[in-house]
């Protein structure tokens, strides 16, 4: 079996004891470089003066080497900060009115993968799989084969890939799938995406879908296909029956008293639609006067990419928003909005999940959301919550047992919280199982072993065209 390469701009570093922190992909990816060697590269989380020379920091973990590189101010600021957040991640999700093209960030994004693939080149062995994943890292394939590296080199993209007329607004999108048909093998979380891939190939005359999967391009064939990223389905169903047991979810239950909860749980981003959530639950909340002071609205919103200017303006949004929905509700005894911005850990998470009888997935456009298929998996067998969760959302594919919502239809949204909270029992049932055996069977370690399978079977290889 090859060893196995893994790079991404975020690495989940063990503790000092050795444990790997909690997270479905983090698990499944430490569980499949355990077995197999190998290394995980990407960003220390570091940013360094320009008078520092930029390091890569190794550290051994078992049979698993981890490899962190530096990066200047200057480099976090045009690679991570500019062109990965502020140009292709809304560009992926089709926000066109936020994209940003400075020419600085496309250089400095081009410059940091180069720069990658110079640190990643020496720690590679001829036979070992290359594994790189998300927006960060597109060009890393194309960098590592100008090196002269042959090994079988595949990607993943976590988030949505747009439609050819929003990709070509992006000045370098012809580098960038350049980049893309540099791998062997492209996974993407929905059919959607991957057509939309096809249609951006087409459209330019760029290539052509050779068909069964395959595709050509700038005189390479290679493999696009879609491997729906999952969550540790049974560990994270055992984690929410056991949080009972904690102390802040006893203590969540006992202020909640006989009230229904509602819970949204989200990182602080413009694509997970949490401004029209909360003008939702406060169309309901107003249109439903007997429920008020008998639900609350849980909303758990870490605060993320606080440096991109678009993040702290949502911050403030966001935050004026709950109050002032609260203040025009409230009673002087019932808060219906409780809006939480900072990060839960995954014990408590999964607790306040499993109390909760609506959970509320409203991204306007999200690659996959696990959050969704966490909520699923933490129900009660015997007594499930209802997930309402956005037709954008890539899990939308998948959990045919939610109830779909369009999340810019905000009166749509408000009647289906109704339509949640007042679900009889057996309707309850009948949906959640309709969804749970599909999770169990369909967990993280099936989808890491499935793209590794066809990473290691297809060839690929070039045409001589280009
Ligand atoms: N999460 C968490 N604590 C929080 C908020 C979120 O652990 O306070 C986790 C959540 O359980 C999920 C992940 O962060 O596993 C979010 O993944 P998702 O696909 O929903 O959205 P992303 O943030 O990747 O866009
Ligand atoms: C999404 C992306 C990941 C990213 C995560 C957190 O899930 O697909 O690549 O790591 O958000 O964002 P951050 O910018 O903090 O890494």
């Amino acid at each position: 079996m090859s060893r196995l390469v893994v790079i991404s701009n975020r690495v989940p570093l063990p503790d000092k004891s050795g444990t790997a922190p909690a997270g479905g992909l983090a698990v499944a990816l430490q569980a499949a470089l355990e077995e197999r060697g190998g290394v995980w590269m990407g960003w220390s989380g570091k940013s360094i003066s320009a008078r520092e020379k930029p390091g890569i920091n190794i550290q051994e973990h078992g049979k698993i080497t981890y490899a962190l590189v530096d990066l200047s101010r200057k480099d976090v600021d045009e690679y991570y900060a500019g062109f990965a957040n502020r140009v292709l991640w809304p560009l992926c999700h089709y926000r066109l009115d936020l994209t940003e093209y400075a020419r600085k960030d496309m250089a400095g994004y081009f410059r940091v993968n180069r720069l990658f693939a110079h640190h990643l080149a020496p720690l590679v062995k001829s036979d070992d799989m290359i594994w790189v994943h998300d927006y960060h890292l597109i060009p890393l394939a194309s960098e590592l084969r100008q090196m002269g590296l042959k090994n079988r080199i595949g990607f993943f993209l976590h988030i949505p890939w747009p439609p050819a007329d929003v990709l070509f607004t992006l000045p370098v999108h012809e580098t960038i799938m350049r980049g893309l048909a540099s791998y062997d093998v492209i996974g993407f979380q929905t059919s959607h995406d991957v057509e939309n891939f096809a249609g951006c190939l087409k459209r330019e005359g760029i290539g052509r879908e050779i068909g069964n999967g395959l595709f050509e391009a700038y005189g390479h064939v290679f493999r696009a296909e879609v491997f729906p990223i999952a969550i540790d389905t049974s560990a994270f169903a055992h984690v929410a029956q056991n949080a009972q047991r904690h102390a802040m979810v006893q203590r969540m239950q006992k202020s909640l008293g006989e009230r229904d909860l509602i819970i949204g749980v989200d990182r602080l981003d413009y694509s997970k639609g949490i401004t029209n959530r909360i003008e939702a639950f406060e169309h309901f909340i107003t249109n439903n006067p007997g429920s008020q002071g008998k639900v609350t609205f849980l909303q758990i919103t870490p605060k993320s990419r606080s440096e991109v200017p678009e993040y702290e303006d949502m911050q403030r949004t966001v935050a004026e928003l709950a109050g002032r929905v609260n203040g025009a509700v409230s009673a002087v005894d019932w808060v219906p909005i409780r809006y939480v911005n900072r990060s839960i850990g995954r014990n408590v998470l999964a607790g306040l999940y499993r109390m909760a009888k609506v959970g509320l997935v409203t991204p306007l456009r999200d690659g996959m959301n696990l959050v969704a298929k966490e909520y699923v998996a933490a129900q009660r067998a015997e007594d499930p919550g209802v997930l309402i969760l956005s037709r954008f959302a890539g899990a939308a594919r998948e959990l045919d047992g939610a109830l779909l919502v369009n999340p810019y239809d905000i009166e749509a949204v408000s009647n289906a919280i109704a339509r949640a909270l007042s679900m009889p029992l057996e309707a309850r049932r009948e949906r959640w199982n309709q969804m749970m055996p599909h999770l169990l069977e369909h967990d993280v370690s099936r989808w890491c072993e499935d793209f590794l399978q066809v990473l290691a079977a297809e060839p690929g290889g070039t045409t001589g065209a280009d």
